[in-house]
C-alpha cells in the first residue's frame, strides 16, 4: 500500500478539510529547496515549509550539530537543570536581538511563545498588586492556535467554534496606509484608562492575513504611546524574525522597540520545534520574590530541548555568514525587479514586498482572504509545474528558503507570469 493510502487511514492533518482537499503528497526526502515525492516528482519549496526553512532542507551543517548534540545530551528537564546549548543560544539571541531584552524563556513553537508573553505581561501587573487585564491587538491578526493566541487573533473561521470561550480583547485596525490615524487614535483612546496590560502585534507584516503590510512610522508611534502608559508591548516576530523582512528582526525597521519579542519558525533554520520569548530585565525582576506565588508557573516537557537549541545555534551562525546575508539581499532585489515587471498587470489588485517576502494579491469577485476558493486552483497550477506555493486565498506569495538560487527564483516568477496569463 502506498504511503498516501496508509496516511489516509491513520493521520489527521492540520488545516485540512479532508472532504474537499486534494490528497497529501508523500515526501520521501528533501535537499536544498527541493522536495522529492514518493512518485518520483519533485517540488520547489517556495514557502519555506510554512515559513520555517532558511538554509535549505536536510542542511548538513545543522544536521551535524543535532547529531553531535544527540550523542552528548538529548534532553533534560529544564527546571533545576541547565545545559550548554540553552545558555549559548540565549547569549547569542540576546546579542542578535539588539534590544533591551536580557532574558530568554524557551517553549515549543510560535503559539506557545505568544502564550508565554501574554501570561508574563498579565502576571507582571498581578505580581505588583496592581492588576491590569486588558489586551490590545490588531484586527486581522494571527498569533497561533492555542486559546490565548486565538483570543488575541482575528475572530474568523479558524476560531469560530470557540467564540465565547476566548477572552475579550480590544482590537484596533493595523496601521495600513489608509488607516494610520484611525489606528493611532483608537489606541490612545483605549489606553487612557490605565487598565491595559499589553499590546501584541505582528510587526509590519500580517503573514497569515495575506501578507498585509502596515506603516513602520505609525507602529513606532503606537509603541511610544504604550511605553508612556506602561503598557507592555509584545512583538510577535514568529514569522518576521531572522531576516524574513530583510533585517534581522522586523522591529529593527522601527524607531521604538518592543518590550517582549516572540520568536520561532526560522529560529532552528526550520529543522526542529522551538519557541522563544525574550524579555527585558524589568519584567523578569517582577517575578523574583520570596513570595512563591510570584513564580512564573509555566513550562513544557521539552522546554529548551538541547537538540532544538543546538540546531538554532548552527542556524544562527549560518544566518550571519556573508553568503546568507548576500542571498537575502539578492532575493529582495529579485523580488523588487519582478514586482516592477508585473505591477501593471490587470489581474493584480496589489503587490506587497518587504525583504524576502513577495505577495501578489489577485483581483477577485469573491471576498478577499484565506477562504477564497481560487487558492485551490492556484496550488494545483503550480504543483503541475513542480512548484509548491500555498496561497492565502487570493494572495500568491513567495517566502523562499534563503538558499534559493536566482534560476530557481526565476522558475517561480515564470510560473506566476503564466498563471496571470491564464486569468481572463
Ligand atoms: C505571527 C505568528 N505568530 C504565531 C504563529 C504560530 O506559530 P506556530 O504555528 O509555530 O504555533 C504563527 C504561525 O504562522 C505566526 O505567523
Amino acid at each position: 500500500m502506498s504511503l498516501q493510502a496508509r496516511d489516509s487511514r491513520v493521520i489527521w492533518h492540520p488545516f485540512t478539510q479532508v472532504a474537499t482537499s486534494a490528497k497529501n503528497i508523500p515526501i520521501v526526502r528533501a535537499e536544498g529547496v527541493w522536495l522529492y515525492a514518493e512518485d518520483g516528482q519533485k517540488y520547489l519549496d517556495g514557502t519555506a515549509s510554512w515559513w520555517v526553512n532558511a538554509h535549505g532542507h536536510a542542511n548538513p551543517i545543522i544536521a551535524a550539530s543535532i547529531n553531535k548534540q544527540a550523542l552528548t545530551l538529548e534532553h533534560i528537564i529544564f527546571a533545576g537543570f541547565t545545559h550548554q546549548p540553552a545558555v549559548e543560544l540565549a547569549e547569542k539571541l540576546i546579542k542578535f536581538i539588539q534590544g533591551n531584552q536580557t532574558r530568554i524563556f524557551y517553549s515549543d513553537n510560535g503559539s506557545t511563545s505568544v502564550e508565554v508573553a501574554l501570561k508574563m505581561a498579565l502576571q507582571y501587573f498581578h505580581n505588583q498588586g496592581s492588576p491590569r487585564k486588558k489586551i490590545i491587538a490588531f484586527e486581522q491578526a494571527y498569533h497561533g492556535d492555542t486559546f490565548g493566541a486565538m483570543s488575541v487573533g482575528h475572530r474568523n473561521a479558524f476560531s469560530a467554534a470557540f467564540g465565547e470561550l476566548l477572552f475579550n480583547v480590544e482590537f484596533i485596525p493595523a496601521p495600513e496606509k489608509d488607516k494610520t490615524s484611525e489606528s493611532l487614535d483608537l489606541f490612545s483612546k483605549i489606553i487612557h484608562k490605565n487598565d491595559v496590560a499589553a499590546f501584541i502585534f505582528e510587526p509590519l507584516v500580517q503573514g497569515a492575513n495575506g501578507m498585509r503590510m502596515h506603516d513602520a512610522e505609525t507602529l513606532s508611534q503606537i509603541i511610544d504611546l504604550a511605553r508612556k502608559n506602561k503598557v507592555i508591548t509584545i512583538a510577535d516576530e514568529v514569522f518576521t524574525g531572522f531576516y524574513r523582512t530583510g533585517k534581522a528582526l522586523a522591529t529593527h525597521h522601527l524607531n521604538n522597540k518592543p518590550d517582549i519579542i516572540c520568536l520561532s519558525k526560522t529560529l532552528t533554520g526550520g529543522t526542529l520545534p522551538l519557541g522563544v520569548t525574550a524579555v527585558p530585565e524589568f519584567i523578569y525582576d517582577a517575578f523574583v520574590s520570596e513570595n512563591p506565588l510570584h513564580t512564573f508557573f509555566h513550562g513544557h516537557s521539552f522546554t529548551a530541548n538541547p537538540l532544538s537549541c543546538s540546531a538554532a545555534i548552527a542556524s544562527l551562525e549560518l544566518l550571519l555568514e556573508e553568503t546568507c546575508q548576500e542571498n537575502i539581499l539578492r532575493i529582495s532585489n529579485a523580488h523588487k525587479t519582478f514586482k516592477k515587471r508585473i505591477q501593471e498587470n490587470k489581474n493584480i489588485f496589489e503587490i506587497r514586498h518587504l525583504g524576502t517576502i513577495l505577495a501578489i494579491e489577485l483581483k477577485t469577485q469573491n471576498e478577499r482572504g484565506y477562504l477564497n476558493p481560487i487558492s485551490k486552483e492556484i496550488t494545483q497550477f503550480f504543483l503541475d509545474r513542480n512548484i509548491y506555493l500555498r496561497p492565502l486565498g487570493n494572495v500568491i506569495y513567495i517566502t523562499p528558503p534563503y538558499v534559493i538560487s536566482t534560476d530557481e527564483l526565476n522558475l517561480i516568477y515564470q510560473a506566476i507570469l503564466e498563471f496571470l496569463d491564464t486569468i481572463q
